[in-house]
């Protein structure tokens, strides 16, 4: 009998150097990194930076880094119009997976690259750092005109997570709310082999392009078990409504089976480590806003279910709260998500393209046994092909 891993779960397939989930120390690192020290210390160009090159920027790299990421800001007017093509009622994945091919068949079309679509290192670490600056936009967009808002230009005196913010809310944001963003976005940004960037590097890994690398991320990423959870987060807190409902609420969704949104992880099982330093970031934000009825929620459904089922939060079960503090739509989540992955995609994609192998596992059969077409008469030639010894064909 073949052991088959369904799901993959536990298969080490490759080797990477981006970064290193540890869960018996609950521990994840960036290039060696601490994510908590990152968050603390860091913008998120910075980590980008880092993902993508294996050590932090020098001050001239930062400013560089920065100077292209404003040089590549704006929403470009021929991917607008393609936004306004997705309807207003289809999910804002599909809007910034339509943006992401766009933008790459914008990039790809006449420089040659068709038979080589993989690009040489220079060239994919050029349409990283694009395709980072052009998110914000896209994601900002999406929001604004589901409110029937009009687009917001960028700010070129603004850093990333400010401007980003800038052109959501078209204000400017407080700075500790900067901060919790900023922090959210570094702590989204990378995270070993999870199922988008396995998709990545899949697709890398036939040597198609980076484009078309991310958009498949991103299709992977809108699922609910994974990019998507955040989102299920708030629509759980809107149904549960206030802290003193969540036991009945919880008696209900157990004994109907249900799984309870930004709860579990297949890596971590005692606790997903970014999960305090985004606590203490949604902790500010609810102090900011004088919200406490929203931590009275997140608090007691936390204590509640891990005392019942012994499964701890992941990072979406902070994030989910702190965004919709934010004054994100519910909907905006999981493409927020994207303009963090897309930094490790990214790192993943070149590092999959530097040491390649096709991604190609096997299966085992459960199918009918071998039967054939009523009535066809098999060609004499095909049956003396197929029975000719294995090492003649
Ligand atoms: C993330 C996730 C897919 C990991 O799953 P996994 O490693 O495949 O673990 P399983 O789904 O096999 O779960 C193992 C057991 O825990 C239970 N479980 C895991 N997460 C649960 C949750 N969030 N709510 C309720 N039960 C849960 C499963 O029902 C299963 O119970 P069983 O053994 O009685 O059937 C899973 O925890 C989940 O669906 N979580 C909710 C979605 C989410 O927050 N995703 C974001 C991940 S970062």
């Amino acid at each position: 009998m073949t052991d088959i891993k369904k799901g993959l779960a536990g298969v080490v397939v490759d080797y990477t150097a981006v970064s290193k989930v540890n869960p018996e120390t609950n521990s994840l690192l960036y290039r060696g990194y601490p994510v908590h020290e990152l968050a603390a210390t860091q913008p998120f160009e910075a980590v980008a930076y880092l993902l993508w090159n294996g050590e932090l920027p020098t001050d001239a790299a930062l400013a560089d880094l920065r100077a292209t990421e404003r040089e590549n800001r704006a929403l470009p007017a021929d991917v607008k119009a393609a936004i306004d093509l997705v309807p207003l009622d289809a999910h804002p994945m599909d809007e910034v997976r339509t943006a992401a091919s766009l933008i790459g068949a914008r990039d790809l079309a006449g420089n040659g690259s068709v038979l080589e679509a993989g690009g040489s290192v220079e060239d994919n670490l050029e349409r990283s750092v694009r395709l980072f600056a052009v998110l914000p936009a896209i994601v900002a967009y999406g929001q604004r005109r589901r409110r029937g808002e009009e687009i917001v230009a960028p700010r070129d005196d603004l850093d990333y997570a400010a401007n980003f913010l800038w052109m959501t809310f078209g204000e400017e944001a407080d700075e500790l709310v900067v901060d919790a963003f900023n922090q959210s976005m570094i702590l989204y940004a990378e995270h070993s082999f999870n199922a988008s960037t396995f998709t990545a590097r899949v697709i890398t890994s036939t040597t198609s392009d980076l484009y078309s690398a991310v958009v498949g991320a991103i299709g992977a990423l809108k699922g609910a078990l994974h990019g998507g959870a955040n989102e299920a987060v708030l629509h759980i807190f809107d149904e549960i409504g206030s802290a003193e409902n969540v036991n009945a609420w919880l008696d209900t969704a157990l004994a109907e089976k249900r799984k309870i949104m930004g709860f579990g992880h297949r890596v971590y099982k005692r606790g997903d480590s970014r999960v305090p330093t985004m606590k203490a970031a949604l902790d500010a934000l609810v102090e900011h806003y004088d919200r406490p009825e929203v931590a009275a929620l997140y608090d007691t459904l936390e204590s509640e279910f891990v005392s019942r089922k012994g499964i701890y939060p992941n990072l979406d079960y902070p994030s989910g709260p702190a965004y919709n503090l934010i004054g994100f739509d519910t909907l905006t989540f999981t493409p927020l998500f994207v303009a963090a992955r897309v930094t490790g995609w990214t790192a993943h994609i070149m590092e999959q393209a530097a040491a390649n192998a096709l991604i190609r596992p096997l299966s085992e059969y459960n199918g009918p046994d071998e039967r054939h077409i009523e009535g066809y008469v098999v060609d004499a030639a095909v049956l003396a092909a197929a029975e000719r010894p294995a090492e003649a064909q």
